[in-house]
C-alpha cells in the first residue's frame, strides 16, 4: 500500500476525469475498467466518448507512469490507499436509482480487503441517496472484507460536480470539495488527497455529502424549469423571457447563472438525480412536491417549440422540417434525455417529415431513434424544409444567417428553442422566427 496512490474503479466520464486531475495534481492512480474493450482504448491513450481536455490529458497521465488502467481490481485496491467508487448508477423505469454495480463494486473492494491489515477508505463518488455509504456501501465492505473501521476499513463520500463538457476543468479546478467522512483521519487522507486543488473543503458526513449532491442538481433543475414556466407566461403577454430574465439575473440573490428557457433539460444528471430524488421522497413520505412538478414542466416543455411550429405552418401533416441540434447540449455527441427525441416523435406523430442534423450527436441519435433521418450537412437539412426548429445551441448554428435560412428553405419559418438568434435581426431580415419565451411583438 502507497500513501500517495488512488484507486479509481470505473473508466467512464466521472472515473476518467477524476483519475486525470488526481494525476495532474501530482497524484498517482491505478484506473480499474473491467470492459476489455474500453480498458485496451483507455491504454492506448483514446478516450471512448467526447469530453474536451481528456484527449490530451490521458496520453499525458499514461506518458508521465503516473496513470496505470489496469483490469483487476484485487490488486489495483491493495497497492492504494483509498479507492474511488465511479460506477454508474442508473435509473429503474419508477425512476428509482439502481445501486447494483455500486454495491458489487462495494463487495469487489471488500474482498481485495479482506486479509490485510493496511488501512483504506472507500470513496463513493457516484452519485447515491442519502444515506447510501454509510448504509448500503458500509455494510457490503465489512461483510466482505470482514473489518470495519476499528481495523482500518472505513467509508466516505465525495460528490463531483462536473458538466459535460466542461468536466475534466471542473474537475481540476473545483469550487467546493465535500469532503463527506465520518472520522478525523478519514477526512485528512481524503484532504491530502486533495492537495493542490484549489477550491473550498466542506468537511461533513457522508449523508449529507450526499444530500448535497442531490440539493445542487435539484436546484439548477428546478431554475431551468422555472425559466421555462415563466417564459412560456411571457410568451403569452407578449414580452420576451430573456430581457424579464436579464434583468432578475442582476439581483445577486437570484445570480444570472441557468434562466435560460427552451425545449427543456436532458443529460445523464438532471432528469436521473430529480427522478431519484423524489421517488426517495415518496418512499420516505416526505414527498418533494416541487421537484414532482419540475419533472411534470420538463416533459411538457420540448411540445411548445413543436406547438409554435405548428400555429406558424398552420398543422404540421405533410409539412416537411429540419430539426438542427440532437445533442442535450451543445459541445457533446450524448443525446441521453435529449429534448430532441420527444421533439422529434411529436414532429413525426403529427405527421410531419423531419429532417435531422447535429455536428456531433447524429450517430448517437440514430441508434436512440433508428427511424431518424440524419443529413450530413446544415443546408441539407434546411433545403426544401417548410420549417425549422432549433433544438441545441451549437456554434454552427448561432453561424446561420438569414440569407441561408430563406436561400434554402420553402418557407423561412424558424423556431428557436434555444434562443440561438437575435429576434430582431432575423425578423427584420424577413424570417418568420418564433422563440420559446419571446411574445410574438417581443
Ligand atoms: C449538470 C450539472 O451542471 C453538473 O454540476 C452535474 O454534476 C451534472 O449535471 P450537465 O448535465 O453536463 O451537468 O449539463 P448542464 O450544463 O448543467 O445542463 C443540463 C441541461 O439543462 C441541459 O439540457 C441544458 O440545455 C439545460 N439548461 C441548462 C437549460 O435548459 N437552461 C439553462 O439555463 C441551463
Amino acid at each position: 500500500m502507497e500513501k500517495d496512490r488512488i484507486c479509481v474503479v470505473g473508466g467512464g466520464f466521472v472515473g476518467l476525469t477524476t483519475a486525470l486531475a488526481f494525476v495532474h495534481h501530482g497524484r498517482r492512480v491505478v484506473l480499474v475498467e473491467v470492459i476489455p474493450d474500453k480498458r485496451v482504448a483507455l491504454a492506448s491513450g483514446q478516450v471512448p466518448f467526447h469530453e474536451p481536455g481528456l484527449d490530451d490529458a490521458l496520453p499525458a497521465a499514461l506518458a508521465s507512469g503516473n496513470l496505470e488502467i489496469v483490469g483487476d481490481l484485487t490488486a489495483a485496491v491493495s497497492s492504494s490507499c483509498a479507492t474511488f467508487l465511479c460506477v454508474g448508477t442508473p435509473s429503474r423505469d419508477d425512476g428509482s436509482i439502481d445501486l447494483r454495480f455500486v454495491a458489487a463494486a462495494a463487495r469487489d473492494v471488500g474482498r481485495a480487503l479482506e486479509g490485510r491489515t493496511t488501512p483504506h477508505l472507500v470513496v463513493v463518488k457516484s452519485t447515491v441517496l442519502p444515506g447510501t455509504t454509510v448504509g448500503l456501501v458500509r455494510q457490503a465492505v465489512e461483510e466482505t472484507s470482514h473489518r470495519t473501521s476499528d481495523t482500518g476499513v472505513s467509508v466516505a463520500s465525495n460528490p463531483e460536480f462536473l458538466a459535460e463538457g466542461t468536466a475534466y476543468r471542473d474537475a481540476l479546478e473545483p469550487e467546493r470539495i465535500v469532503l463527506g467522512t465520518l472520522r478525523e483521519e478519514d477526512r485528512e487522507l481524503l484532504a491530502s488527497l486533495y492537495e493542490g486543488f484549489p477550491g473550498d473543503r466542506l468537511a461533513v458526513d457522508p449523508t449529507t455529502a450526499e444530500t448535497i449532491k442531490y440539493a445542487s442538481n435539484s436546484f439548477l433543475a428546478a431554475r431551468v424549469a422555472l425559466s421555462n414556466e415563466f417564459a412560456n407566461l411571457c410568451a403569452d403577454v407578449g414580452v420576451d423571457w430573456y430581457t424579464v430574465a436579464d434583468a432578475i439575473g442582476r439581483d445577486p440573490r437570484i445570480g444570472p447563472m441557468f434562466l435560460r428557457a427552451g425545449a427543456g433539460f436532458g443529460g445523464s444528471c438532471f432528469p436521473k438525480d430529480v427522478r431519484a430524488v423524489t421517488a426517495f421522497g415518496r418512499e420516505r413520505g416526505q414527498p418533494l412536491g416541487i421537484l414532482e412538478a419540475v419533472l411534470a414542466n420538463n416533459e411538457a416543455q420540448p411540445l411548445v417549440p413543436v406547438r409554435l411550429l405548428e400555429e406558424a405552418l398552420g398543422g404540421l401533416a405533410g409539412k416537411r422540417v429540419a430539426l438542427l441540434g440532437l445533442a442535450f447540449k451543445a459541445d457533446t455527441d450524448d443525446v441521453r434525455e435529449t429534448r430532441a427525441q420527444p421533439i422529434w416523435r411529436a414532429l413525426r406523430a403529427a405527421g410531419a417529415e423531419v429532417l435531422c442534423h447535429d455536428p456531433m450527436a447524429g450517430k448517437t441519435f440514430g441508434q436512440l431513434e433508428p427511424e431518424a433521418v440524419i443529413m450530413p450537412s446544415i443546408d441539407a437539412a434546411l433545403q426544401d424544409a417548410d420549417g425549422c426548429i432549433l433544438q441545441t445551441e451549437w456554434k454552427e448554428y448561432q453561424a446561420i444567417t438569414p440569407e441561408q435560412y430563406k436561400g434554402r428553405m420553402n418557407r423561412a419559418v424558424v423556431v428557436d428553442g434555444r434562443r440561438i438568434h437575435d429576434p430582431v435581426a432575423m425578423r427584420a431580415a424577413g424570417v418568420d422566427y418564433r422563440a420559446v419565451g419571446l411574445g410574438l411583438q417581443g
